[in-house]
């Protein structure tokens, strides 16, 4: 049997690294692509998951920093440093860890999720709160990095995005070809530059052809809807509460070249796509990784999905990150029976 071996190793030829390099994984990668049956007969397509929850620390974050951190250490640096809605933090507060570096993260304060939050802290990250947004967060880590002898690991790091469009190759692996469309959320854009990059490298590697790209961002944080950033972003989607993208020109080029396109959902579509996805799908995602699902269902509401197009979306991270907003308005008072297969028949109405 193939055991996966990270990224890096696996497509080593076409990452900017060689095999003498320390490479420093955590197996990241190699992520299902599940077949979505009830959204693909709503939509009239053939919907199909990318879940990139199932790296390392449950994003896709992992892919970016298996080769950004590789880089550090190839440059001997010891500090790394990161502004982020949370998905980042963790990631770079693990390789960080595996790598023996200090890891400082900087965080819009009472804006990340718990489980992201416990994973930087587990990590041993120095985590520093700031009383404004990630856009600011990450105004200060730029400075930073420029001044300090610190390592900036954003998607501003080019090799972020190298490690990132790896998932872009494992799509066009597990399909045989690329799909009509690629979906994905958009907060601060490096990953649908990341995914744009490698769809079109991955002509050289199987590929007839490259998606078409949709974006998808929400309502309250959607300056590529409004051809501007915005000042003071708010959603239920903390990943993507962004307001001032750092990759705005390779996004716009990614939806243009692509002929895509860059839309945004509410915040009650989120909700509920992440509740379609679990419920029907099996697949338990954060808010912000429903928003590619809110996106199609709005596109198939229009009548604008090709009838039988291939789509994949790319689901960014693990529900289990965030389980307070998942639970919020539920009933979640299980029933309390004696130790009795007969009480428990009657509570299952048997
Ligand atoms: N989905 C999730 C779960 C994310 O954490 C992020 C970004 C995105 C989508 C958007 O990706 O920024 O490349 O457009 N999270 C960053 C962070 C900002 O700090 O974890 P993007």
């Amino acid at each position: 049997a193939h055991v996966w071996r990270g990224i890096i190793n696996e497509y080593l030829d076409r990452l900017p690294f060689t095999a003498e390099d320390r490479i420093v994984t955590l197996g990241e990668g190699g992520t299902p692509l599940v077949h979505a049956p009830s959204i693909s007969a709503e939509v009239g397509a053939e919907v199909f998951v990318k879940v990139e929850g199932m790296n390392p620390t449950g994003s896709f974050k992992d892919r970016g920093m298996t080769s950004a951190i590789t880089q550090v250490v190839k440059d001997g640096d010891h500090t790394v440093v990161c502004a982020s809605t949370g998905n980042t933090s963790a990631s770079a507060a693990a390789y960080a860890a595996h790598a023996g570096l200090r890891c400082v993260v900087m965080i819009p304060q009472g804006k990340i999720a718990a489980g992201k939050m416990a994973q930087a802290i587990v990590h041993g990250a120095e985590l520093v709160q700031v009383d404004g947004n990630f856009d600011e967060c990450l105004e200060i880590v730029r400075s930073l990095s420029e001044d300090y002898p610190i390592a900036l690991v954003n998607s501003v790091n080019p090799y972020r995005l190298q490690g990132q469009k790896t998932a872009a190759f494992e799509i066009v692996d597990q399909l045989g070809d690329a799909p009509d469309i690629h979906m994905l959320p958009v907060g601060n854009a490096g990953n649908i530059s990341a995914y744009w990059m490698g769809f079109r490298e991955a002509l050289s590697h199987g590929a007839t052809r490259t998606p078409r790209v949709w974006g998808v961002q929400a309502a309250g944080a959607a300056p590529f809807v409004a051809g501007h950033p915005i000042k003071d972003p708010e959603t239920v989607a903390t990943a993507i509460r962004i307001g001032k993208p750092a990759s705005w020109d390779l996004a716009v080029a990614a939806r243009d070249e692509s002929g895509g396109w860059i839309r945004a959902v509410s915040d009650a579509q989120i909700l509920h796509a992440q509740a379609r996805l679990a419920d029907e799908v099996g697949v338990f995602v954060e808010p912000a990784s429903a928003a590619p699902i809110a996106g199609l269902l709005a596109a198939a509401a229009l009548g604008e999905v090709p009838r039988g197009a291939t789509i994949t979306c790319t689901v960014t991270g693990n529900g289990l990150k965030d389980t307070a907003t998942a639970l919020a308005g539920r009933e979640v008072e299980p029933t309390v029976i004696p130790v009795d297969v007969e009480a428990a028949a009657a509570a299952l109405g048997l």
